[in-house]
């Protein structure tokens, strides 16, 4: 049986990465390691809790005693790490966090894997460490675009890849970098554009719109990020940075509008503000590499939206004790 050792599982990605896991691969031990900050909620997991493959580890990835002891006492075979200072915005008012947990936190990971001799560890990183593109929809971020990131929080992913690479060269760490769009989709959390928005719009609150809402995003559903880590973790070749995206580029506009129209509400809970500082123009991803490998998506923008949309009416207890903060009473 494989022990998978998953970061930042009571996140957004990572849980429904550990949900896909545990039900697709009975045969593997799911561990789901996260310290539950603001980001982290186990209540997505009711529904795999008791499963006898899945275990929940309260522990921060900063702490490097717990964790070097963790990994001499489990014997992980695989790591896959998500674990993260995630939000743009949040990053902008206080880097050092970012810095802490996506660079150090990452560090510790890695030494822990090389002296435990991991069979692979797969980096969860991000398009925006690539920086931004300009408006011609002719280019895209491949494998070989030099990094060149802009936030205080795609530094510190930048930082966290370079780290990841080093430990591949320097000790024969085996690895495998993935850096994916933006993504969207059941248990998003509503800090986010595509979460928030929903959100508000049910509430009939306004949507605050950056700037003139012509930065553009490629959007994949967080399924099909899901199931490309599959993939990565089972036939990456070693070493090597597969991107993901859908090719789903959208402006902010065109993603709120669409939101919007889908809920039968009215545009004039459109609301422009002032702009993120720094704020990005375009992402798009050239996923090339990684479809030759075997992925493919299984969703479009059009689907991708309209389950998500509906999964956000269906669960609206959800995302309101999020935004009461009642999600931190759950104890599993
Ligand atoms: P998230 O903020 O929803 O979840 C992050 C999780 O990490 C939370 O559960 C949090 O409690 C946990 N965490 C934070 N600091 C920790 C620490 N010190 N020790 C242990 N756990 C800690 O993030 P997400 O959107 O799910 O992103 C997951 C990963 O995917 C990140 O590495 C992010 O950079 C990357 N990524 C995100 C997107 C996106 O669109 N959201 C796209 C590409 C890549
Ligand atoms: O590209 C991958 C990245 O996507 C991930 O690495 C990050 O972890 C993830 O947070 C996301 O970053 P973005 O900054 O692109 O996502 P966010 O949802 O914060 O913003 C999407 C776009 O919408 C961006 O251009 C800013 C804009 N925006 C965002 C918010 C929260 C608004 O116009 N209004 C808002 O209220």
């Amino acid at each position: 049986m494989n022990k998978i050792l998953v970061t930042g599982g009571a996140g957004f990605i990572g849980g429904n990465f550990v949900n896909y896991m545990t039900n697709k691969y009975p045969n593997y031990s799911i561990y789901n390691l996260d310290s539950l900050t603001y980001a982290g909620d186990l209540t997505k997991h009711k529904s795999i809790e008791d499963k006898p493959n899945y275990k929940f580890i309260n522990m921060d990835i900063t702490d490097s005693n717990s964790i070097f002891s963790l990994f001499e006492t489990e014997k992980f075979d695989y790591v896959v790490h998500f674990a993260a200072e995630s939000h743009v915005d949040k990053s902008i008012e206080d880097p050092s966090i970012f810095v802490k947990t996506n660079v150090m936190g990452t560090n510790v990971l890695l030494e822990a894997s090389v002296k435990n001799s991991i069979t692979k560890f797969i980096h969860v990183s991000t398009d925006e460490v690539y920086g931004e593109l300009d408006f011609d929809p002719q280019t895209f971020f491949t494998e070989e675009t030099p990094l060149n990131p802009n936030s205080p929080y795609s530094a510190s992913k930048a930082s966290s890849d370079m780290l990841v690479k080093a430990y591949h060269e320097t000790y024969g760490l085996p690895i495998n970098i993935t850096r994916c769009s933006n993504n969207y989709g059941p248990f998003h959390f509503p800090e986010k554009l595509i979460p928030l928005t929903i959100s508000r719009v049910i509430n009939k609150e306004k949507v605050p719109v950056y700037g003139n809402g012509e930065n553009v995003r490629d959007w994949l559903h967080v399924e099909d990020h899901c199931s490309a880590i599959d993939l990565v973790l089972h036939n990456g070749v070693d070493g090597e940075v597969y991107n993901v995206g859908g090719h789903n580029e959208k402006t902010n506009i065109e993603v709120v509008r669409t939101i919007i129209r889908t809920l039968n509400a009215n545009d004039n809970l459109i609301e422009f503000v002032q702009d993120r500082l720094g704020h990005d123009k375009r992402y798009a991803i050239n996923p090339d590499k990684l479809m030759k490998l075997g992925w493919e998506p299984k969703y479009n923008f059009d689907t991708g939206i309209k389950q998500t949309i509906n999964w956000y009416i269906s669960n609206k207890d959800w995302w309101k004790n999020i935004k009461t903060g009642e999600y931190r009473n759950y104890i599993l």
